[in-house]
């Protein structure tokens, strides 16, 4: 046995971490009197663990096949029950089938106290040993999670999780055994904000839980109430806060790198990627409103907000190297008395105008705010996250996330953070051509358009506030939630986009020339 490393625990009495008595660690050896062990094996029942051969007959009785997710049972040695994970096929192994496998090793020995997943034959599939161990941990306590605020259930029984690797590959496991554990932490608080009720989880309790982080993970937080609000003129987010009883928030939180971390620029000066994450902590569409079923999941409407929390949180952690600010403006968005109204007009931020038609397109008008608020910190990249559009989920289904942008390397390089993260994203364009779809009569352009293309147009109108910086958005609306319990998900939230920020800000290379200009994107008229 190596060193131990704790892990975050069910936090049934708030959002911050709790050092667990479960204990993680990397071995060389499998240990003895294990409840349950896993292995995996690939399509055509090779497996990956040196020395070991599956009883091909007996697989085929079952049949099992090694496909990506599948699981089979099978009686071990001294009553432990052993689980063979498929991973598909070798020649299209990754760490996302890892982490797959993983979450459903972590679902299928539930009653398990102590259990081991033996990886040691993983690098030979072409992945190296700290992103094999990172990805099955992040598979693992991301099926693990429970949102357990409000029902007593039984506790969680198990009592340590072995991570088995080959003896040369114990030192960059133990690296991944502890980027796994922060970002799996970081997951959880996401999910936890998200799946939060609205009424619990107001934007006033929201900021008071972005403080908290950031008093705990070294964060400087600043929180501007209505009157704050009011004297930055984030019209957009006073417009939709109008018809809510609950005050609104703007959140912001700023990481700065230790001077030993710091990823310099040659001038000597450091690096800055603003986040801007979407917080209605519910969306009943506003006078504009929602129909109950489609009004039914709109407390994770804070999803963005709650993925930019939660990273910010992990960066010291992970030792990010670059300043990181992370802004979140937050409100409801309700039918009050005196609700904003069809054909009322916001003035932004950044002095531009915004026709309301739809109030149930408000997740761009407090964007337009946090959007304008981060241009102004001069950062060389902005990423926003948002449950934006249903539109977004019809083109791409509940499981991949929308991304578009104004800078074809900042897209490329979030998109290569997503595949290894695991959360798959596509491009989609932000094609000029539509830009006249969201003209307005009366003002700089208007909240909704009615043609198709709803995720574009959305996008369109965000570009609008971010000046000439390298900026890209996701449109988590689909992935935030998942509707079952399956891979590294439970169902419910997701905490989609987390492990896509956190990848991104560990790889992050400051971008050498400004933005690809207004083409848009891709090569789109
Ligand atoms: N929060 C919703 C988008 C959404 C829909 C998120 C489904 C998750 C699941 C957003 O504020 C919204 O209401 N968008 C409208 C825009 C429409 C009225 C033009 C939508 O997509 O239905
Ligand atoms: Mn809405
Ligand atoms: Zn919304």
């Amino acid at each position: 046995m190596l060193d131990e490393c704790e892990l975050p625990e069910q936090r049934n009495d708030g959002y911050m971490n709790l050092p667990l008595t479960l204990r993680t660690q990397v071995s060389d050896s499998v240990p003895e009197h294990l409840d349950a062990v896993g292995w995996g094996a690939l399509e055509g029942l090779v497996t990956a663990r040196p020395g070991l051969e599956l009883d091909l007959a007996w697989c085929e009785q079952r049949r099992f096949k090694a496909k990506p997710g599948e699981t089979l049972i099978a009686p071990g040695d001294e009553g432990r029950v052993d689980v063979v994970l498929g991973l598909g096929e070798a020649m299209r192994f990754g760490t996302a089938k890892l982490r797959r496998a993983a979450g459903e090793f972590a679902r299928s020995t539930g009653g398990a106290k102590t259990v081991a997943l033996d990886l040691t034959g993983i690098t030979s599939l072409g992945v190296g040993a700290a992103e094999a161990v990172q990805a099955a941990i992040e598979g693992f306590w991301g099926a693990r999670y429970r949102f357990a605020r409000y029902h007593v259930g039984d506790p969680d029984p198990l009592e340590s999780l072995t991570i088995i690797v080959a003896g040369d590959d114990v030192s960059s496991a133990e690296r991944g055994l502890e980027r796994g554990r922060v970002i799996a932490d970081a997951v959880w608080l996401a999910r936890d904000l998200s799946n939060e009720p609205a009424g619990a989880l107001t934007p006033v309790q929201l900021a008071e839980v972005a403080s908290e982080v950031a008093k705990s993970e070294g964060l400087a937080a600043t929180i501007l109430d209505e009157e704050g609000i009011e004297q930055a003129r984030l019209g957009g987010l006073l417009g939709v806060a109008a018809g809510s009883a609950q005050p609104p928030r703007l959140i912001k939180l700023v990481y700065e790198p230790p001077a030993a971390r710091a990823r310099k620029r040659p001038d000597g000066s450091i690096p800055t990627v603003a986040l801007v994450g979407k917080g209605i902590t519910f969306d009943s569409g506003g006078l504009s409103l929602k129909t109950l079923d489609n009004m039914m999941t709109m407390k994770t409407d804070k999803s963005g907000a709650a993925d930019v929390i939660a990273t910010l949180g992990a960066c010291r952690a992970l030792g990010v190297g670059v300043r990181v600010v992370g802004l979140a403006p937050a409100t409801e968005n309700m039918p009050g008395g005196k609700a904003v109204k069809p054909g009322d007009v916001l003035e932004i931020r950044n002095g531009k105008t915004i026709e309301v038609l739809n109030t149930d397109c408000e997740g761009r008008l407090v964007l337009a705010d946090g959007l304008s608020l981060a241009v102004e910190e001069g950062p060389d990249a902005i990423v926003d996250l948002a449950t934006l559009t249903g539109a977004c989920t019809v083109a791409l289904g509940s499981k991949i996330a929308g991304l578009m942008g104004n800078d074809d390397r900042l897209v490329s390089a979030l998109q290569a953070a997503s595949a290894r993260a695991g959360e798959a994203t596509w491009p989609l364009p932000l094609p000029e051509a539509y830009r006249s779809d969201i003209d307005s009569d009366v003002a700089d352009m208007k909240n909704m358009s009615k043609r198709g293309a709803g995720a574009l147009t959305a996008g369109l109108l965000l570009k609008e506030f971010v000046a000439d910086r390298p900026w890209a958005h996701l449109d988590i609306a689909g992935p935030s939630r998942s509707d079952e319990d399956a891979g590294e998900y439970r169902k419910g939230a997701t905490g989609f986009g987390v492990r896509t920020l956190l990848e991104f800000l560990i790889a992050y290379e400051p971008l050498s020339s400004p933005a690809a200009g207004a083409a848009g994107g891709k090569v789109i008229p």
